[in-house]
């Protein structure tokens, strides 16, 4: 495995890959979720290419930047391990020298959601993932269904932009009780820890009544609720919208549902969601029903 740092080193060893390159982005602090991703890459390329890069552009004013976790030598290793054929691990003046001047705006799907809690969030992950496109030149790209916004945006840019490469999308990777795994994770107390297994709880209540034929929004958001009173945190938001567009679904419909909740513990957010019906949950429904066409 190759570990890079340069954007000329980076060019010069990508050239050597051809054409069959997987490419996972992450901001390091790797877990299950993200080998999940490179698992995918793997099976499906004759090359995976990787990144670990905090992006500090995607932080808004007093969140974690400065003290998010940056274990570089195990990351290192469990890429290795899982088969990884080079990594790029930039700098934030590799990324942004000095002059630097141009951003993405995607619009319409970065209105709500995680959009309109973190301003200026999505411009700087559309920003660099971008750059990172560019840079690595995926055939396929892989990106996680536990930031489902980031899913559509993503998309929308590829298309909008005309990226020539696929989006694949990965089911959510669990804690064995059920907590989506997230590098955030460790901010929790073992009090908050025990409480945030309400969020999948949240989730199935929402799938268990969509499977009896609820349809009302308003219903199916009351028993993700329910199932969050006792989270030991503050219910931020439980949001309902169409899949594809993000658009906020305020009436019953048999179309599917992106249900999207967030608990803040202190500072710490978490994030989870689901589809409903819960049996789109998988690679394939995820990757047609997420930002799809
Ligand atoms: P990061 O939070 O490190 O996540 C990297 C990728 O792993 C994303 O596609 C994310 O959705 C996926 N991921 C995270 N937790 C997961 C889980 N429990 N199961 C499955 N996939 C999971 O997302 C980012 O970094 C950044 O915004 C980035 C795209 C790298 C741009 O800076």
């Amino acid at each position: 495995m190759r570990v890079v740092k340069t954007i000329p080193d980076l060019r010069a060893a990508r050239a050597t890959l051809g054409q069959s390159v997987g490419v996972v982005l992450t901001m390091g602090a790797l877990h299950a979720g993200h080998l999940a991703l490179v698992r995918a890459a793997r099976a499906d390329h004759d090359h995976v290419l990787a990144t670990i890069f905090v992006n500090p552009t995607q932080f808004t004013p007093g969140e974690d930047f400065a003290r998010y976790p940056r274990p570089i030598e195990r990351d290192l290793d469990l890429l290795r391990d899982h088969g990884v054929d080079l990594v790029f691990t930039p700098t934030p003046d590799v990324m942004y020298p000095p002059g630097f001047q141009t951003h993405i705006t995607v619009d319409g799907v970065t209105q709500g959601l995680e959009g309109a809690a973190r301003p200026g969030h999505f411009m700087g992950v559309a920003t660099v993932v971008a750059k990172f496109f560019n840079l690595t030149q995926p055939a396929t790209t892989y990106f996680g269904q536990k930031d489902a916004q980031q899913v559509v945006v993503v998309r929308r840019m590829v298309r909008d932009l005309d990226f020539p490469l696929a989006v694949a999308v990965i089911p959510t990777e669990r804690e064995p009780d059920g907590l989506a795994m997230s590098s955030r994770n460790v901010y929790l107390t073992p009090d908050q820890r025990q409480g945030a297994t309400a969020l999948r709880r949240a989730l199935l209540a929402a799938g268990a009544a969509y499977e009896t034929g609820e349809r009302d929004p308003a219903a199916l958001r009351e028993a993700a609720l329910a199932a969050l009173h006792d989270c030991g945190g503050e219910v931020e938001y439980v949001s309902l919208n169409d899949p594809r567009t993000l658009a906020p679904v305020d009436r019953p419909t048999e179309a599917p549902l992106l249900l999207s909740l967030v608990v803040r513990y202190g500072r710490t957010r978490l994030l989870d969601n689901g589809l409903l019906p819960a049996s789109l949950n998988t690679r394939a429904g995820l990757s047609a029903a997420l930002g799809g066409e």
